[in-house]
This record gives C-alpha cells, structure tokens and sequence, in this order.
C-alpha cells in the first residue's frame, strides 16, 4: 500500500491543481498587467510529462484533479491529456476530472471534454455587462463566453460561475447575476479579490468588496440559507429560495486554511502547495531524472512535508498585506 499524502498539519492531499499553460487570451485587470512576459514553450512540460505527473499524484491518492492556466483550453492539443485522464475515471482511482476556464473556447471543446468524462466545469464570468466585460478582460468578449455557455449546457456539463466580488464594479450587479444563474440552471461563486503579482495601477484595496457585505446585501431581497455542500474547494455554499446554490470564497474575511486539501503544479512541473506562499520545488527535475517514478514520489513527499500553515492575506489594516509576488495566472487560482 502506499502511504497517503500528509502534510505537517494532518491534512491528506486529495486534490491537485494543474495548470498546463500561463498564457491567456484575456487579461483581467485583476489577474495580469497589460504586458505580460510568458514562460518560453520550451520550458513546459510535454502533454506526456503532465500525464505522468497527474498519475502520480492519483497513484499517491488525489482523488480530484483541476485543469487550469492562464486559459488552459488555449494550450496546443489540450485534449489529448484529458482524453488520456479519462482512464483514471474509468478506474476509478480519479474522481473528478474538471477545469476552470474563461470560457473563450468552450464552443470549440465542450463536447470533446464531457466525452473525456469532464462532468462539471467553472467558468470565470464577473458582469454580464458587454461594455463592462470588455473592460474587465480587456481582450475579451462577452457573446463568445455566453456562447461557450451555451455549449457547455447544451453538451451536458454542469457549470459553475466564479464571479470575482469587485467594489465598485459588478455590486450593482449582484441581483441581475443571481436572477441570470437561477434562470440557466448555473450555480454560482463569489471570491473575494486577492493580492497576487504586481497588476499595474490597480488599487487592491480599492476592489475589495468583502464576502460578509455581500451576503448581507443578499439578504435584503433573499432568503440565504447555509447548506452542508461542499465540493473539495474552498468554497461554503448557501442556498436561496429560488434554489440557487452561492459558494463562498473568502480568503480575506474568513481563511479556510485549517481544512486545505490541495496543491497545484505549473506548466513547468514547479510546486506551489500554497496559492499565497512564495514556496515552491521543482518536480520536472525528478521527473525527468529516471523513466521510472521514484524521484519523483520522493519529490512530491518531501514538497508536501513543507506545506505551510495557510497565507497570510490581510487587508484589515486598512492596508494590502501578505501579498506575493507572481501572478493568480502562474499557478491558476
Ligand atoms: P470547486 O471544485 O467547484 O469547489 O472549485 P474550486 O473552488 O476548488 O476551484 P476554482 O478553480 O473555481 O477556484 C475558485 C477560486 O478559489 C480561485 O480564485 C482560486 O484561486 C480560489 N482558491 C482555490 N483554492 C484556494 C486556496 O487553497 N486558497 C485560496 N486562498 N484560494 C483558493
Ligand atoms: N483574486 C481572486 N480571484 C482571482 N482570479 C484571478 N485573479 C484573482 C485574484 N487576484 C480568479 C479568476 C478565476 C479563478 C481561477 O481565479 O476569476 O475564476
Ligand atoms: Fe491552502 Fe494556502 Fe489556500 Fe490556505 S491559502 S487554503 S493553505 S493553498
């Protein structure tokens, strides 16, 4: 038997974050700045290595896998290393095999993931505003995302919006996104905004727009119900009496960091077991060091043995704190 993955904290790792690309074709203001230097093609991974890595980590007992990016579905031949994830459902070592996307490319791949055993997809979506979207992204374009939508439900995956909670920005739209979920069927996430990579001239503390404020703002036309569903994320869900279910992500004014069950790998094998930590190690190394996969089991083990306690986000100064450094598109959120 081989024993499972345990961090200092007694928390078991079930859940691997892969990110298979840095590179986007939109640019959130509050993910990326506008002139973003990518990683060169040469350094990532191959879709071979990725699988690897991934059976790996399913070998060790990581029992849910998420793709992300940057845009992971902008990554040359994607589909080939979802199609070969699907034999790990089939085995039933895996089980959940999903993505986190912008939505940009869902017309294209909707259908070739729900064949590759993709069940359920989030979708980053923060106004349903064309004109206000188009600012947010700023390359990206409303009708092409609802259209990815579209095909996503029309394929049959279930789908899940991550609304980044913006002050000043999509609170006046709290009840047309709700109303909108309720009336497709889409549950919805809220996240609160948090300090990763130098974007520019956007002001951190001015966008934050606090979980706690928004709920309380829900309740003034809803009835918010906490319900016990969790989905492996961080997320805690409520429900309103229309039956929509809201998850809750908030790394600011609530941490979640006792009960984390993750880690995420980059597109070039790096380690990253905590989103707002600087520390990583490097597993293409072992990876690439023998055909067979003892370096790198070793690798994995002795990264986890130095998963921190959690971040150390703070705005309750009155101040951005524990802020890192690399952007939320290096290692996928
Ligand atoms: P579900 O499977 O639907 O629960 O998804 P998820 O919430 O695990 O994944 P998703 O990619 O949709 O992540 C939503 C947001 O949660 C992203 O902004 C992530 O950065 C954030 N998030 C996920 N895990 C962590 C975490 O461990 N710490 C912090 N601070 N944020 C996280
Ligand atoms: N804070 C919170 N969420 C962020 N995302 C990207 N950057 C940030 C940030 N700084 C979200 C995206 C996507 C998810 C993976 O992370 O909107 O839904
Ligand atoms: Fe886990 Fe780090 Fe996220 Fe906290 S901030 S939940 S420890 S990854």
């Amino acid at each position: 038997m081989t024993a499972p993955l345990i961090d200092p904290f007694a928390r078991a790792i079930s859940y691997l974050r892969l990110s298979v690309t840095d590179r986007c074709d939109f640019r959130c203001v509050y993910c990326m700045s506008e002139n973003m230097t990518f990683l060169p093609k040469r350094d990532l991974l191959t879709l071979e290595e990725l699988d690897r890595l991934c059976s790996a980590f399913i070998r060790l007992g990581v029992q849910k896998l998420r793709i992300t990016g940057g845009e992971p579905l902008v990554r040359r031949d994607i589909m080939t290393f979802f199609r070969g994830m699907t034999r790990h459902l089939e085995s039933g070592a895996l089980e959940e095999l999903t993505v986190t996307t912008n939505g940009s490319q869902l017309e294209k791949y909707a259908a070739d993931l729900a064949a590759a055993g993709v069940k359920r997809i989030n979708v980053s979506l923060d106004t349903l505003d064309e004109a206000k979207f188009a600012e947010i992204t700023r390359w990206g374009r409303l009708p092409q995302v609802l259209r990815g939508i579209d095909a996503a439900q029309k394929a049959g995956l279930r789908v899940k919006i991550n609304a980044v909670a913006l002050k000043g920005f999509n609170e006046d739209e709290l009840f047309t996104l709700t109303d909108w979920c309720t009336s497709r069927g889409i549950d919805l996430t809220f996240i609160e905004v948090m300090p990763m990579g130098d974007i520019g001239n956007e002001d951190r503390f001015g966008q934050y727009w606090s979980l706690k404020d928004l709920r309380a703002r829900l309740a003034e036309r809803h009835t918010v119900t906490d319900i016990p569903q969790r989905t492996g994320g961080p997320a805690r869900y409520v429900q309103l009496e229309t039956g929509l279910k809201i998850g809750f992500i908030t790394p600011l004014s609530h941490n979640f960091c006792e009960s984390c069950n993750r880690v995420r790998i980059t597109c070039t094998g790096e380690i990253y077991t905590c989103l707002g930590q600087e520390g990583h190690s490097d597993l293409r190394g072992p990876l690439r060091a023998t055909e067979g996969d003892a370096p790198l089991e070793d690798a994995i083990r002795a990264a986890i043995a130095l998963k921190p306690k959690g971040h150390d986000f703070d705005y309750s100064r009155q101040t951005v704190d524990g802020q890192v450094s690399r952007h939320m598109s290096h290692t996928g959120g």
